[in-house]
């Protein structure tokens, strides 16, 4: 081989070397957002949604991420609530019925901390219910981190801006909050970002340009608007990929919920071409899991146990972890 052809060649592979190494750790950034068990919510089946039992049960069981959606106080408190009222899910009928339809940003958390947000899943649950649920207190998202942080392992947080339009300049009030708390690209402690909104894409993008960051789709709402087209989809996710995100976050018709289907097969065919990684909502039963674990690559979940027995992770049952928590 002459020297030339010699030089030519380690060039090459030098180039292919490169390549590769780009390649893993491009793989390895992901690692963070694959085969994930997301608790969505906590673990609503079995404890009331976003209060600390449902967060606690969730982390004990070994969920890889804690989901929350997030609003804000008349006092600027981030907390973690998905309802745009407080009627589902606290006695705020009994405590002030004049403000029973008040968004949450009507309240200072002072009076939001006065509400009982346990007792209706009692109600709801007889079966589930325990004494220890009466008057769980809404969480606030320094309260949720406290609890992401403890016991020995940092469990990752995959935050929501829910109905941004309510609550102007809620991504920048994120970032100060999780700056303070070093969970802005800290490798020990893993945040993903979520948003249905186009506009708050925009905005949690200026801020955490190199946090992870989902795109959430629902039918008939911003660039579905009308319903699912493969033109709609692809400009969806071409805004998606121009403002940072690299997970995209589909409903799908479950066994229990009756969310519009967005993960059909052309659909899916389109996120992977485009690139994303898929984390469709939500798991609750084993037909689920079967149908869509394969065809995606996290979940959000209301049963994070069953995931878990998908996956093969072993973990305690639900009854001794509330118990060893002392929610009896
Ligand atoms: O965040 C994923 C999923 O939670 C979106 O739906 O309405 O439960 O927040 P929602
Ligand atoms: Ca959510």
């Amino acid at each position: 081989m002459n020297s030339s052809k010699f030089l030519y060649n380690l060039l090459i592979i030098s180039i292919l070397l490169c390549f590769n190494k780009a390649l893993s750790q491009d793989k390895s950034e992901f690692q963070n957002v694959k085969n994930t068990v997301i608790a969505h919510r906590g673990m609503p089946r079995h404890a009331p949604e976003e209060t600390a039992p449902s967060y606690w049960l969730a982390k004990k069981l070994g969920a890889d991420y804690l989901e929350a959606d997030l609003q804000r106080t008349k006092d600027s408190v981030l907390i973690c609530l998905h309802d745009s009222n407080l009627k589902r899910t606290t006695n705020i009928l009994e405590l002030f019925p004049d403000r029973a339809d008040s968004p949450v940003s009507d309240f200072t958390l002072d009076e939001l901390k006065q509400l009982d947000a346990g007792s209706w899943f009692n109600k709801e649950n007889p079966d589930k219910a325990r004494d220890a649920f009466k008057g769980q207190r809404i969480l606030t998202l320094e309260e949720l981190i406290e609890i992401a942080e403890s016991g020995g392992q940092v469990t990752g947080l995959y935050l929501e801006t829910k109905k941004p339009e309510l609550f102007p300049g809620i991504e920048k009030d994120l970032y100060k909050l999780l700056e303070q708390k070093s969970w802005v690209n800290n490798p020990n402690k893993k945040l993903i970002l979520q948003t249905f909104s186009t506009k708050s894409l925009v905005l949690l993008n200026q801020y955490f340009a190199d946090t992870p960051k989902c795109m959430l789709l629902w039918n008939d709402e911003e660039f579905l608007t009308g319903g699912a087209t493969p033109d709609k989809l692809k400009q969806a996710l071409a805004f998606g990929k121009a403002n940072g995100a690299t997970i995209v976050g589909p409903s799908f018709k479950g066994e229990m919920n009756d969310y519009y289907n967005l993960m059909k097969k052309w659909m899916v065919k389109m996120y992977h071409k485009e690139g994303y990684l898929i984390h469709p909502y939500t798991f609750d039963t084993k037909k689920d899991e079967k149908e869509y674990v394969p065809l995606s690559d996290g979940q959000f979940t209301n049963r994070t146990d069953l995931l878990l027995d998908y996956y093969k992770r072993s973990h305690e049952t639900v009854n001794a972890i509330l118990n060893e928590l002392g929610y009896e």
